[in-house]
């Protein structure tokens, strides 16, 4: 039997980066991204060819990279002091955004998905002071540890978990909400997905997401962090972005009449957003 075109979740990384190679290569880029295409490889560039029509062109993907770069900015201007990047995969923000030289950043991942991550970036230099650590970031024990190194001596730190939460499940990311409850993690950018388009991804994709099965869809959106003491500081729907972006499909533009559901419940409609949450 052939080997499948996603083998484990760390392969999903590479399905993201094919996105942001696509669109560094477009003359109005919203951001450059030049390590993105030898990041992907052939094997993103297959998974991304599977992918359903209607996402086909990467536009959630390509702008929650957009927003996500928007909101780290501003956080940085807010007085951020540390970066934690969970689940960074192939993300490669040390190396293109703007940085202070002198700002940490720490990216977290499975041991296999830096082991390849520090050969493909070997020579590459980033901008400000990068670390990395291979944690398996289910394993509550290994990534309280890590948060307490990682945050130790961060005033406001800034953490990120992009493409991670819809791998895992309610309970999974409850419990990971509550660990990052921690004085010193003042925001988390994050983006949630409703349950009509995990439901819609998982049928256009079918048994490719096999060994990673898309999961969280919180049917009450923000509010299931809010409940656990998360404050929602931005809320971007990602197709409001998308199409002010000019990112969206033509027939998909259509859409931008009705109104956006309530982000608090999007129930049953299509609905994603990147979220600042504060404490
Ligand atoms: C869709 S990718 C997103 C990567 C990156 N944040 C981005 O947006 O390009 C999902 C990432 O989650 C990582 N991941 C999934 N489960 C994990 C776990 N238990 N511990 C650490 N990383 C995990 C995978 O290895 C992969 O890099």
């Amino acid at each position: 039997m052939a080997e499948p075109l996603i083998s484990n979740v760390s392969d999903t990384a590479r399905w993201v980066a094919v996105y942001r190679a696509w669109e560094s290569a477009r003359p109005d880029a919203l951001f450059r991204d030049p390590l993105a295409d030898r990041l992907a490889g052939e094997r993103g560039r297959a998974i991304a060819a599977a992918a359903p029509k209607q996402a086909r062109s990467g536009w959630p993907m390509i702008t929650r990279t957009k927003l996500i770069d928007d909101l780290i900015a501003q956080s940085l201007a807010e007085g951020c002091d540390r970066v934690v990047n969970l689940a960074a995969g192939l993300d490669t923000r040390p190396y293109r955004l703007d940085l202070p030289a002198s700002l940490t950043w720490i990216e977290a991942d499975l041991p296999g998905m830096i082991d390849e991550k520090e050969r493909l970036l070997a020579g590459e230099t980033p901008r400000c002071r990068l670390t990395r650590e291979r944690v398996d970031l289910s394993d509550a024990a290994a990534r309280a540890a890590f948060l307490d190194r990682a945050l130790a001596g961060a005033s406001k730190a800034l953490v990120i978990t992009e493409g991670l939460l819809i791998y895992l499940d309610d309970e999974q990311v409850r419990a990971l909400a509550r660990d990052l409850a921690r004085p010193a993690a003042r925001w988390w950018i994050l983006d949630v997905t409703s349950a009509a388009i995990v439901a819609m991804i998982q049928k256009g994709m079918g048994k490719h997401l096999d060994n990673a099965p898309m999961k969280f869809a919180p049917r009450d959106g923000v509010a299931f962090f809010e409940k656990i003491g998360w404050k929602a500081r931005d809320i971007r729907s990602i197709y409001r972005a998308a199409v002010r972006f000019r990112r969206v499909p033509l027939v998909m533009r259509l859409f931008a009449v009705f109104p956006d559901p309530d982000p608090r419940n999007p129930g049953k409609k299509f609905w994603s957003a990147v979220v600042r949450l504060e404490r």
